[in-house]
């Protein structure tokens, strides 16, 4: 083992990007890797326009949608930290795989537009985080524009999101009247628009600025000053440990078009956001620094290259080191494997990589082999990571062959499919009718592409639209209360599951069966 194994897992950061669609991800994404030198020019990660990443081996739903592969983990170097950033695809393109990103990151950065508050999705996303106890660090974007107030930003978050917060800076001003950010962290006030050499104006021991200047003159100056006081004795204190806990979010304000507050920001995440940590398996927390290889497969991503239908397992490296060639056990199977073919996934490439560390993420060349949440270990090690949660799906369609002769492949597909982990598959307890669930739509496209090319078995797929899912605690159920509007299904496990076809339905079947017990596995985190 190198001699300095111990400093380069310390290095990691690994995190994901968390918003809702239009909140600037691709923007504040595309700025941290022109920091980080990963990419030359503006403009390289919105592959989706500039067709830069148009290159050969896109599975075809990735060519029509302009999903890029190479995007989907991005890895740069920056003051001594090698930072992995994993995209968690939003829009139609959001599935389980983005919900399972994040049991691979360390932490997390989450994106508010500053007129938009909290939206829907950041908050699905949000939960997922708050579940696994991962550390938020919270960017709002759009400075330059006019937005809510930060004072009823901060309420938001907490009373919408039930977590904590602390401004690291704070705005002066914002829309066309923006004139910086007064940064708590750094006791410095950053300018907004004025020559590099201005940019920044130091603070006195009492936070103002010492003598003549012109930001004085402003009465956003006062006003900011005043925010300040009113933060610095209501607001919640600064808490390290709060922080990593994922109890407290650093707040940071700017604006990622403007490339404005995000270099600030990039380097005080780096400070506070956690290196690798252990991580639960069978057998007890695997330190990141034990010498020996493991880690999980959390993304299974198939047919990037149609002329072979390989599949590319996303492995998170959750202790020691990666060696291109080694042999591997995958405790489920009981059996070992050579890893002869991985990648390593760059901003504007794919690479092969050799080795890697706790904390990175590589890509391995599945045969058909991998599930996900599988467990890769070496030696005598047989430990499994702990399972990855299941989400609880929105979307449904009812699925069936549409050629009658071609039963047995369509059952083989679905079987496998279902394993690995594509999409979810009910059904139902009177008529034994085929549903497959989904938290976006995407995962159907993907999954009616994959029974066409692998499995050879052309799919129907009936939409029933968005239904609201609640499995049944209790053993016994009287198979009668099932409907149109309160569906009763069985999980790939017989668990009984009611569809209900909205909110109203849900509180209906409530009201007049309170003996049954309802419950959401994401309502717990
Ligand atoms: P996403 O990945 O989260 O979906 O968002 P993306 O970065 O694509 O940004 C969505 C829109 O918001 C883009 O405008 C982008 O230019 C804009 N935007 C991002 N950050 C800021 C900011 O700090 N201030 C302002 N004013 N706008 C910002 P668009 O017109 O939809 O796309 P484009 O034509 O500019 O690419």
């Amino acid at each position: 083992m190198a001699k300095n194994f111990k400093d380069d897992v310390q290095s990691r950061r690994t995190f994901a990007i968390i918003s809702h669609p239009d909140a600037g991800k691709t923007t504040l994404t595309e700025k941290l890797l022109l920091f980080g030198g990963a990419i030359r020019d503006a403009g390289t990660v919105k592959g989706k326009k500039t067709g830069k990443f148009a290159t050969s081996d896109w599975m075809e739903i990735e060519k029509q949608r302009g999903i890029s592969v190479t995007s989907s983990v991005m890895q740069f170097d920056y003051n001594d930290c090698r930072v992995n950033i994993l995209d968690t695809p939003g829009h139609q393109d959001f599935s389980e795989d983005t919900y399972r990103t994040l049991t691979a990151v360390d932490s997390a950065v989450m994106i508010i537009d500053s007129a938009k508050g909290i939206e829907e999705q950041t908050l699905k996303l949000f939960k997922v985080c708050r579940m696994r106890g991962i550390p938020i660090f919270t960017f709002i974007n759009k400075l330059d524009r006019q937005g809510k107030s930060p004072l009823e930003l901060l309420a938001e978050l907490e009373e919408v999101m039930g977590i904590e917060s602390y401004p690291m800076n704070w705005p002066i001003g914002m829309g066309k009247e923006f004139l910086g950010i007064y940064d708590r962290f750094y006791k410095r006030i950053e300018q907004f628009r004025v020559d590099e050499e201005e940019r920044f104006v130091g603070l006195n021991e009492d936070g103002e600025i010492e003598g003549d200047h012109k930001l004085k003159q402003y009465s956003l100056y006062d006003q900011t000053l005043e925010e300040i006081m009113l933060l610095n004795e209501a607001g919640n204190e600064f808490s390290r440990e709060r922080i990593a806990n994922g109890e407290l979010t650093p707040v940071f304000f700017g604006s990622a078009l403007a490339n404005f507050g995000v270099q600030t920001f990039l380097e005080t995440y780096l400070q506070f956001a956690p290196a690798p940590q252990a991580r639960e398996s069978t057998e007890g927390k695997i330190d990141p620094l034990s010498e020996d290889f493991s880690g999980f497969i959390f993304k299974i991503q198939a047919n990037m290259n149609p002329a072979h239908r390989d599949r590319i397992a996303f492995l998170r490296v959750c202790s020691g080191k990666f060696e291109r060639g080694m042999t591997v056990n995958i405790p489920r199977l009981g059996k070992s494997m050579k890893l002869s073919q991985s990648t390593q996934f760059m901003a504007d490439d794919r690479n092969t990589v050799d080795e890697a560390v706790s904390g990175d993420i590589i890509g391995l060349y599945d045969p058909g082999t991998y599930q996900i949440g599988d467990t890769l270990t070496v030696g005598k090690n047989n430990f499994q990571y702990e399972k990855l949660p299941q989400f609880t799906p929105e979307l449904f369609v009812r699925v069936s062959a549409k050629n009658v002769m071609k039963q047995k492949s369509f059952h083989k597909g679905i079987q496998q499919l279902v394993q690995e982990g594509a999409i979810q598959l009910f059904r139902t307890v009177r008529t034994d009718d085929y549903l497959l669930g989904a938290v976006g739509q995407l995962q159907f496209e993907v999954f009616e592409h994959r029974m066409r090319n692998e499995y050879n078995a052309e799919v129907l797929m009936e939409r029933l639209g968005s239904k609201i899912v609640r499995w049944v605690e209790n053993e016994e159920i009287n198979e009668n209360l099932s409907s149109s509007r309160s569906l009763l299904v069985k999980d790939r496990y017989d668990k009984k599951v009611f569809l209900f076809e909205n909110d109203f339905a849900l509180r209906w079947f409530q009201e007049k069966n309170p003996d049954i017990t309802l419950y959401n596995p994401m309502d717990d985190y």
